[in-house]
């Protein structure tokens, strides 16, 4: 889950990063309050999760409250990148004397953590990555031994930090260390990094992704999940505990296991070249154990997205045999009925694996004219892929 801006300097200030205070407004009236109350310059701030906010008009200095006012007005509203900016962060303008950027990630690829770093901040990232590589510095980091001041000091040295600011910086990558294990974040970035012209350290900017996995641990995420900023059908299937992805096309997946979702997504993309370049509509993992009750809210998520047209159940069934995910499947779509939602969506469905015969079986006797059972995956996915071109089409 990625933060906003004054999210993640949330988590900064409770992790002891060095940060501008700021408050977050809705309302061009809130940032002239906010504005008087900070007293002096400050900045208006477009909170959208989306990179190049200050080159897309969304960052601006204010003088006085009147002025902080107007910017407020002319951010919020502002379409960047195709996010609708609808808060500001209203914090105290900083001088600036350097810009740097400093960053951890969790490194997949080369299944690592990474610390990078550059006294080129302020600037793209990606830019510097690209132009000036040697301008910057890229340090692993050990999972387990994490960040040690003295590897602080290393990563620091590596990227060439003025000495005056080496330890104050050696310091914040220390606590951004911090806040990132014991947040459990994948990313924790700083955009720029200033150093003032009287000499101190600040974070200006913060980016933060949190890993979903682990929200158990932190009670406290809870509030940071956008309600409004998020697709509604991905809420409701959080709600069930489904994990969902939504996605641009219009064949709704159903799975059982992440793997077999993932291969899904891919065959249907392919079969669906064929008609027109027909895509899947979401990810929908239901796991092992699907319990049809499990299976009819996955339907039911599925069914109501107003983007599917047709719907793939993919099922290999394993600990679960086949023939209880048939009768999950035959049982979800009579509760959907039940509970007043008229399906019309067709539903092809291939089950495989542990007790397929009886689970097709069980399909085969339901009888029901949306489902249609096709042998195998391939043929599965090019026939999902020419019914959602054909209702797509007759509509
Ligand atoms: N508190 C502040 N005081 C003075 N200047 C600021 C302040 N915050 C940001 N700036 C200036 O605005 C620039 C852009 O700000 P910021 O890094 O937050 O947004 P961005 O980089 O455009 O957006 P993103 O990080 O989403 O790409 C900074 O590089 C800095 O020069
Ligand atoms: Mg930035």
């Amino acid at each position: 889950m990625d933060l906003y801006e004054y999210q993640a300097k949330e988590l900064f200030i409770r992790h002891e990063v060095p940060t501008t205070p700021g408050e977050v407004c809705t309302t061009a009236g809130d940032a002239e309050t906010v504005a008087a109350r900070i007293g002096g310059p400050v900045v208006v701030k477009a909170q959208v999760k989306t990179g190049g906010r200050g080159k897309a008009g969304g960052v601006k200095l204010a003088d006085d409250p009147a002025d902080a006012r107007a910017k407020a007005e002319a951010i919020l509203g502002m379409d960047i990148k195709g996010h609708t900016v609808h808060r500001v962060l209203v914090a105290e303008a900083s001088d600036i004397a350097e810009e740097y950027y400093v960053s951890f990630l969790l490194d997949r690829a080369n299944r690592t953590f990474l610390a990078m770093a550059s006294v080129e901040g302020g600037v793209e990232i990606e830019e510097v990555a690209a132009t000036k590589p040697e301008a910057l510095a890229k340090i692993r980091v050990d999972a387990l031994e994490g960040v040690s001041p003295t590897l602080a000091r290393e990563i620091a040295a590596a990227a060439n930090f003025p000495e005056d600011v080496r330890s104050q910086v050696a310091d914040i990558l220390v606590d951004l260390w911090r806040t990132m294990v014991k947040e459990d974040a994948t990313l924790v970035e700083v955009n720029p990094l200033v150093k003032t012209p009287d000499g101190r350290v600040l974070a200006l900017d913060g980016k933060v992704t949190l890993d979903e996995n682990a929200a158990f641990r932190h009670p406290h995420h809870e509030e940071l999940i956008d309600r409004d900023g998020t697709d509604a059908i991905e809420l409701r299937a959080k709600d069930l505990d489904l994990n969902y992805v939504k996605l641009e096309g219009s064949v709704g997946i159903i799975g059982n296991g992440a793997g077999l979702v993932m291969s899904t997504l891919d065959v249907v993309s392919y079969a669906g070249e064929e008609f027109g370049g027909v895509e899947p509509a979401n990810f929908l993992d239901i796991g092992g154990g699907a319990s049809a009750e499990v299976m009819a809210n996955g339907l039911d998520i599925v069914l109501g997205d107003p983007d599917v047209q047709a719907v793939f159940v993919n099922v290999f069934g394993g600990i679960t045999a086949c023939d209880a995910v048939a009768n999950g499947i035959v049982q979800a779509i009579s509760m959907l009925e039940q509970r007043g939602e008229s399906v019309t969506k067709p539903i092809v469905c291939r089950i495989d694996g542990n007790n397929a015969e009886e689970g097709r079986q069980i399909l085969n006797e339901a009888e029901h004219d949306l489902i249609e059972l096709v042998e195998t995956m391939d043929d599965a996915a090019r026939r999902v892929a020419e019914l959602a071109a054909a209702r797509a089409a007759g509509k």
